[in-house]
């Protein structure tokens, strides 16, 4: 993703502190009074421009939907998308997906978006891919007993080793599509990367795994 400095972030993501929400931690165990309401919660880690997640908020008026994104300079965009889409059911939280255990108390999430999250490709950097297995204890630890990844990404290598580690974690496999676009697709939200990867004829990689904690003792 490339990133400009944008001075102006802080004072953007301060207008708009209705949607991008600071210091989240205060909200820990009570994100329903934050929306108003006690629908599901469903985050997307690695928002990025936020398409994604105001399409889904609208698609789905009953889901309550956090989207979780490291750079500012990326949040920014998301929040004039949100705000452009009237949808009035997300936040954003410009917060490291490491620290998602000081935000959400255990149960609070029912389900992680992961979509094309970065690669990193190089062994020594396994630690960083978002499913690796220390995220997905993170993942299971806001989620409590029961709930669900749903995975998308471009890339092969990652698609691979995201299945192996799911699996390893003791997680259900649900789905798996080898190319989305060209299999049943509906209701499908495409991010950003992915119509700029769609539009170069790449197939899209899909995952939808489950937790049943109680399967795992
Ligand atoms: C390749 S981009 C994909 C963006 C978007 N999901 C899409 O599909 O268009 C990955 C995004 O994940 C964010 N990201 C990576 N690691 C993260 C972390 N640990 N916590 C929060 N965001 C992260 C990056 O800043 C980047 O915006």
């Amino acid at each position: 993703m490339r990133m400009r400095h944008k001075p102006w972030a802080n004072d953007f993501l301060a207008e708009n502190a209705d949607i991008a929400i600071s210091d989240p931690a205060q909200y820990k165990g009570r994100w329903n009074t934050v929306f108003g309401n006690d629908n599901p919660i469903h985050i997307e880690v690695g928002t990025g421009k936020g398409q994604f997640i105001s399409g889904m908020a609208k698609q789905n008026p009953d889901i309550n939907y956090i989207g979780i994104e490291l750079f500012k300079s990326v949040i920014v965009t998301a929040v004039q998308k949100v705000k452009d889409s009237g949808a009035h059911n997300v936040r954003l939280l410009n917060i490291d997906a490491e620290t998602l255990n000081d935000v959400f108390e255990r149960g609070e999430i029912k389900r992680v978006y992961l979509n094309f999250s970065d690669p990193w490709p190089k062994n020594r950097h396994e630690k960083r891919r978002l499913t690796f297995k220390a995220f997905l204890k993170k993942y299971e630890e806001v989620m409590g007993e029961t709930g669900e990844i749903h995975f998308k990404t471009d890339n092969r290598g990652l698609f691979e080793y995201s299945l192996k580690s799911f699996s390893e974690y003791g997680l259900l496999l649900k789905e798996v599509s080898l190319d989305l676009h060209n299999s049943d697709p509906k209701g499908n939200i495409m991010t950003e990367y992915e119509e700029k990867f769609s539009a170069l004829g790449q197939p899209i990689y899909r995952a939808e795994v489950e937790w049943r904690t109680k399967d795992r003792l």
